[in-house]
């Protein structure tokens, strides 16, 4: 019997990196992800949310434009490619998918954490993807929380330089961390890390939540600590205590795991919440979007582009054509939507009131 791609990926994965705990924490992400119903009961809150109908745009579709340069970068549409993965040998085939999908369609992506390539240097080429795509911005990936243990400026700049990053990607996950029988929950302190960090290295520092939200007291205190950007990744798509869940083998710990699964900040909530607590930041949006039409919603709640994870993981392990032509697709329901709601280009998408459903 001939296997299909997805499997092949999915029995590598398990087959390899027996010896490395933390590449095989990453297979196990990518299996459980890959294999099982790891969404919030939360939503996203943008289903609430509706573009006033243009009849009469005054536009040419074809004219839309949804390019922007950020960060140095240009990108033809407003879509981010979300941190995932690296590390495990066969999150390589991953990445290098990913990564030639975002040079084709000339949008942004983050790697996944490269703490496993700080710990073991030789795996340094399975996040490095600047080949496949000389032109995306790129984000490199490492836990915030590891400023509070181990790792200073010298491990950002090393994750930044490994990859030839545009910015810094540091991410915020103490719920998952209080989750992980092997979590490091000493939170205590890591905004004043995050400061040094951001007022020393030489690249941009986006902080981002991993699926639960970015409340108006972290907005703050990052926006204190000199952050370039704050992603949101609210609940209402992938759920990290879910995905902790299937990986632990206690039942009581997976017990109090799934009690989580409703946790967090719904990503149209927080979008907002950001955009009034820290107004000169730029907002990424990510956390359950599931189409086109939720970036434009969540550019026009605030922010500058949208994120996905789960939704390109799922494509990456069939194949580059299927992850292009879901690009393609987002790219299509972003342009008309703002087709027909009217806005010209990303600035006038920003400034589209938009209709909350208890108004209607
Ligand atoms: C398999 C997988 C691995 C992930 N690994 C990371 C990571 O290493 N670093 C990070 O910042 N976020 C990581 N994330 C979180 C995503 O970037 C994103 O914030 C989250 O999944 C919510 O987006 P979604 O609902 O579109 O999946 C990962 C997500 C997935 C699905």
């Amino acid at each position: 019997m001939v296997l299909s791609t997805l499997e092949k990926v999915r029995n590598e994965i398990r087959m390899t990196d027996q010896n490395l705990s933390l590449p095989n924490r990453k297979s196990d992400h990518i299996r459980i992800n890959l294999e099982n119903d790891v969404s919030s009961t939360l939503t996203t809150g943008l289903e609430n949310y509706h573009f006033s109908h243009e009849a009469l745009p005054e536009l040419n579709l074809k004219d839309v434009d949804m390019s922007q340069q950020l960060f140095g970068r240009y990108l033809s549409a407003p879509i981010l490619i979300s941190s995932m993965t690296g590390g495990a040998s066969d999150a390589a085939i991953i990445n290098q998918r990913l990564a030639e999908s975002a040079q084709a369609a000339h949008i942004a992506m983050g790697v996944g954490s490269q703490r496993a390539a700080i710990e073991h240097p030789e795996l340094a080429h399975t996040f490095q993807i600047r080949r496949f795509a000389p032109d995306i911005l790129l984000f490199a990936n490492l836990g915030a929380i590891q400023l509070n243990y181990q790792y200073s400026l010298r491990e950002c700049i090393q994750a930044v330089e490994m990859i030839e990053a545009d910015a810094l990607i540091l991410h915020l996950n103490p719920l998952q961390e209080a989750l992980q029988p092997e979590g490091d929950t000493h939170f205590l302190g890591l905004a004043k890390k995050i400061e040094t960090v951001c007022r020393t290295i030489q690249v941009p520092v986006i902080v981002k939540e991993v699926g639960w939200g970015i409340s108006e007291r972290t907005a703050r205190l990052l926006q204190n600590a000199g952050v370039a950007a704050i992603d949101v990744a609210g609940a209402g798509g992938t759920s990290w205590s879910q995905v902790e869940m299937y990986r632990i083998a206690d039942d009581h710990r997976a017990r109090v795991a799934g009690a989580f699964r409703g946790w967090g900040i719904p990503t149209s909530e927080s979008i907002k919440i950001v955009r009034q607590a820290a107004p000169d930041l730029k907002i990424f949006a990510s956390g359950g979007l599931k189409d086109g039409i939720d970036i434009a919603k969540s550019i026009a709640l605030g922010a500058t582009l949208g994120g996905m994870a789960g939704p390109f993981l799922k494509m990456a392990a069939k194949s580059v054509e299927l992850t292009v032509k879901t690009i393609e697709e987002i790219s299509a329901e972003i342009q008309i939507a703002m087709f027909a709601s009217g806005a010209g280009n990303l600035l006038a998408l920003q400034n589209t009131p938009l209709v909350h459903q208890s108004c209607r």
